[in-house]
């Protein structure tokens, strides 16, 4: 890895950071998708596609037909957007880049004679004029207009009597995830977001790339999740050729430097491209920006495609960092809906937050649940350390600033394979008791090395950042909010342990579809947290069903109320369990004989009562 790095040093005065993907295509051998593939698919397909707003999905057959005279369209989705009214779209792939651009080559401007005419892959549909009709096709002819919506969510009340009329709890985590995940049409807008503002600055910068990032594309995000977007402006437009031509190009561009500071600098291009976002691009509104953050960033809404994004023109760690998430999702199929289910209990229990703050982020959430599953006794994940010590040449990765997000793209190289066979239920329960027993006071997690470390600081809560070691990803934490994950943490894992116990001694199906179980019970409102204060901070050494080989009946000598007969797996547990019987009976005995020998309204006795 050393040599590795030394070249990467080499390689990198060369070039600042590499380019689009300069690496070789690096397919995963393992039947798992592979990012950089995935993201170049859906680019594609955003160069491919157009947005046209319709009356109603009634117009697709005339719109079918205008369309189709620039090119064969593979596929249209149709999709609302709901403001005072449903406004309709629909989205068209063409099978390539030059039919979707001789359709935009196609569009006019008209109305309002103040705005600005400015060409994008939004488009309206107007009616035919002069009572002029497309001609008409064959319907057999015409593909199928899938009504896979990308905007609407789930409604709470379906997903809870899906989830009702689930067979067990594992598949309640399974049901959530599939019925809650962005879906393929949610994803296509995204990518079509990021290539609008693309091309809308092509002219000045033909090399500018609006990469998304975060849960967009990193395999953990929701339906109606914020886009996060990365503006780069690959300064090395010559880079492929510099890198294969056998002598660097002599030529090289007249450049601009307004301001010495490279951050005051990026701030006030900032600035310039909100106002562009603003005045220009078609579908962009309520522009905010967040230049004094210690990332910059630009926040819009896009009405066509009823989406939050965030833009931000530095800090290209996040664009790598998403995909070492997508790599760990696609390892193994439980990574994801484990995620979701926890990132759903957090949301409603009131841990996490849409907008920043003091509490826990969604991304520090994920990360807690990756570190579960690497510290593992049979790790589900292998460490960010491992990845990295099997990252060949072509996985060579760097910032503009220089930091190095080199780790191994194909999995496959690391030769890891999880023996863990436990269910997203036992995982879940597993996830809940480990952070309620978790030193956050003392220790660090560490994703790299896959084990908590020494906290290198007082903050509250401290996870590395995997791509920036020296800083915590969670620094924004509280200490009240950190003690409220313990809390909420020790409150699921008893709620889920006595789901758990529950779902197995009612098997009566139409009992339960009456029922609110399983998840059901774990997704509670704040307002109705169940706060346990005396289960709190007593680290559970062993599990108590471990200590007990069955349970049945009996009467106590000195008691009417029935109580489990118990046997022990274990000697030394019956042992310890006869002596503390033992020695409470005495206690018990000792305590009755001193209060009999004490007078009721002596000093001593009102004392120790207080
Ligand atoms: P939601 O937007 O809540 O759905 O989740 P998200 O994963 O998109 O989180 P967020 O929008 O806050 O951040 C976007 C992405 O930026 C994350 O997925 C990470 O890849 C990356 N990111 C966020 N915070 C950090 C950080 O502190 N360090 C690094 N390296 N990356 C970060
Ligand atoms: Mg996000």
């Amino acid at each position: 890895m050393n040599s590795l790095v030394r070249r990467s040093n080499q390689l990198s005065l060369r070039r600042k950071y590499c380019g689009k993907y300069c690496g070789p295509e690096a397919t995963g051998r393992n039947g798992k998708h592979n990012y950089e593939e995935f993201i170049r698919r859906h680019q594609r397909q955003a160069r491919c596609s157009i947005v046209v707003q319709v009356s109603s999905e009634k117009s697709y057959t005339e719109l079918y037909n205008y369309c189709s005279r620039f090119g064969s369209i593979l596929s249209a989705h149709h999709y609302c957007v709901r403001q005072d009214e449903a406004l309709h779209y629909v989205l068209m792939e063409y099978s390539t880049p030059e039919e979707s651009a001789a359709a935009i080559d196609a569009g006019v401007t008209i109305g309002e004679p103040k705005s600005a005419p400015v060409r994008s892959p939004f488009l309206w549909f107007r009616a035919a004029g002069g009572g002029r009709r497309s001609s008409k096709m064959t319907i057999s002819s015409l593909p199928k207009l899938h009504s896979l919506d990308g905007t609407r969510q789930v409604e709470q009340a379906h997903l809870q009597g899906l989830l009702r009329g689930a067979t067990d709890i594992e598949e309640q985590v399974k049901l959530l995830h599939e019925q809650t995940r962005l879906n393929e049409i949610g994803i296509r807008m995204r990518f079509l977001a990021a290539l609008q503002v693309e091309r809308a600055i092509a002219g000045m910068f033909p090399a500018a790339q609006a990469q998304p990032f975060g849960s967009s594309v990193n395999g953990f995000g929701r339906m109606g999740c914020d886009l996060d977007l990365i503006l780069r402006f690959d300064k090395d437009m010559g880079a492929k050729s510099i890198l294969e031509a056998e002598e660097p190009s002599r030529l090289v561009f007249h450049t601009k430097e307004t301001f010495s500071n490279g951050r005051s600098q990026t701030q006030r291009h900032m600035e310039c491209f909100g106002d562009m976002l603003h005045l220009f691009l078609p579908g962009v509104c309520h522009v905010r920006r967040i230049l004094q953050a210690r990332v910059p960033i630009i926040k819009y809404h896009h009405e066509h495609l009823d989406l939050e994004v965030d833009l931000s023109m530095s800090n290209l760690t996040g664009f790598y960092m998403s995909e070492l998430l997508y790599i760990f999702g696609e390892m193994d199929n439980r990574v994801r809906p484990l995620t979701f289910c926890i990132r759903r209990w957090a949301q409603t229990c009131g841990l996490t937050n849409p907008s920043p703050g003091r509490w826990i982020s969604n991304f520090s959430l994920t990360c807690l649940v990756m570190f579960f599953l690497q510290q593992l006794r049979q790790p589900i994940l292998p460490t960010i350390g491992a990845l990295v010590k099997a990252a060949e040449p072509g996985d060579l990765r760097f910032t503009e600033d220089g930091i190095n997000c080199t780790f191994a793209r194909d999995v496959e190289r690391l030769g890891f394979k999880s023996r863990n066979q436990s269910s997203l239920s036992e995982l879940l329960l597993q996830f809940f008791e480990f952070y309620s027993q978790f030193d956050f006071h003392n220790r660090a997690i560490s994703l790299n090395e896959g084990r908590p470390l020494s906290k290198p600081d007082h903050s509250a809560m401290y996870i590395l950042n995997p791509l920036e070691q020296l800083l915590n990803v969670s620094k924004n934490v509280s200490l009240e909010e950190c003690e409220r994950l313990r809390i909420e943490v020790r409150n699921a894992a008893w709620v889920l342990e006595s789901e758990v116990e529950n779902a197995s001694l009612s098997e009566e199906e139409g009992e339960r579809k009456e029922l609110s179980w399983g998840l059901l019970n774990l997704f509670k409102h704040p307002e109705k947290a169940v706060v346990r204060p005396n289960m709190f901070f007593k680290p559970r050494m062993v599990e108590v069903s471990d200590l007990f080989e069955q349970k049945e009946t009996c009467q106590t000598s000195n008691s009417n109320v029935p109580t489990p007969a118990i046997t022990y797996k274990s000697a030394s547990v019956r042992h310890q369990v006869q002596c503390i019987k033992a020695s409470t009976r005495s206690e018990q005995k000792q305590i009755r004989g001193s209060a009999s020998s004490v007078p009721a309204n002596s000093s001593k006795n009102r004392r120790s009562h207080r």
